[in-house]
C-alpha cells in the first residue's frame, strides 16, 4: 500500500493545502495529514482545533486521515510506518526552507523521502499567515480558506 504523510502547521488549513491533499489522495492509497509544532511560529488555533478544521474539510476524502503529533515528524512516521513526506512548493522563496527541512529529515532517517508537489498557480500567493492578516483587519477571506471554516477563522481572530 502506498502511503504518505502531509505535515504542516495548518494554522489554519487553506485552499492551497486542501488542493495538495486532494491531489496527493489521488496518487497515494492513504494520506495522513499531520499537524505538527513549528517552533518558529506562534499559533492562533490549538492543535486540536486545527485537526478538527482539517477533518471537517476533508471528510469526503475516504483515504485521508488527520492526526496531530507533538514531536519530530520522523518519529511520527516511524510509529505509522510511512516513508514518504509530501510537501507543497509555492515559489522559489519556499525552496530553501523546504530543501533544508527535507535534508534534515533525511539526515535523521535516511529511509525517508520528501516529494514536492507544485502548488496550483491560483494559490501560489496564499499562506495561513496572510489569511490571518487579512482576517485580522476585516478583509474578506472567501476563496482563501474552505467555506466551512471561514466563520471559525473570523471568530477566532476576534477572540
Ligand atoms: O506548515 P509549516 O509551518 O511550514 O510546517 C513545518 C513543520 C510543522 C512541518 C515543521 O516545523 C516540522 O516538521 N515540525 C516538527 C519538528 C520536526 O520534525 N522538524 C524537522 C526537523 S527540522
Amino acid at each position: 500500500m502506498r502511503r504518505a504523510v502531509y505535515p504542516g502547521s495548518f494554522d489554519p488549513v487553506t485552499n492551497g493545502h486542501l488542493d495538495i491533499i486532494k491531489r496527493a489522495s489521488k496518487i497515494f492509497d492513504e494520506v495522513i495529514v499531520v499537524v505538527l509544532v513549528n517552533v518558529d511560529k506562534k499559533g492562533l488555533f490549538s492543535n486540536e482545533e486545527r485537526v478538527e478544521l482539517i477533518k471537517r474539510v476533508t471528510k469526503s476524502y475516504k483515504n485521508v486521515r488527520v492526526e496531530s503529533y507533538n514531536g519530530l515528524l520522523i518519529d511520527f512516521m516511524k510509529c505509522e510506518d510511512v516513508k514518504v513526506i509530501i510537501k507543497g512548493l509555492r515559489a522559489v522563496s519556499d525552496f530553501e526552507y523546504e530543501f533544508q527541512m527535507a535534508l534534515m529529515n533525511n539526515k535523521l532517517d535516511s529511509t525517508v523521502e520528501t516529494l514536492f508537489m507544485m502548488t496550483n498557480a491560483k494559490y501560489s500567493y496564499l499562506s495561513s499567515s496572510s489569511v490571518k492578516q487579512v482576517a485580522k483587519f476585516g478583509g474578506c477571506i472567501k476563496g482563501l480558506v474552505p467555506e466551512e471554516i471561514i466563520e471559525d477563522v473570523v471568530r477566532k481572530i476576534k477572540e
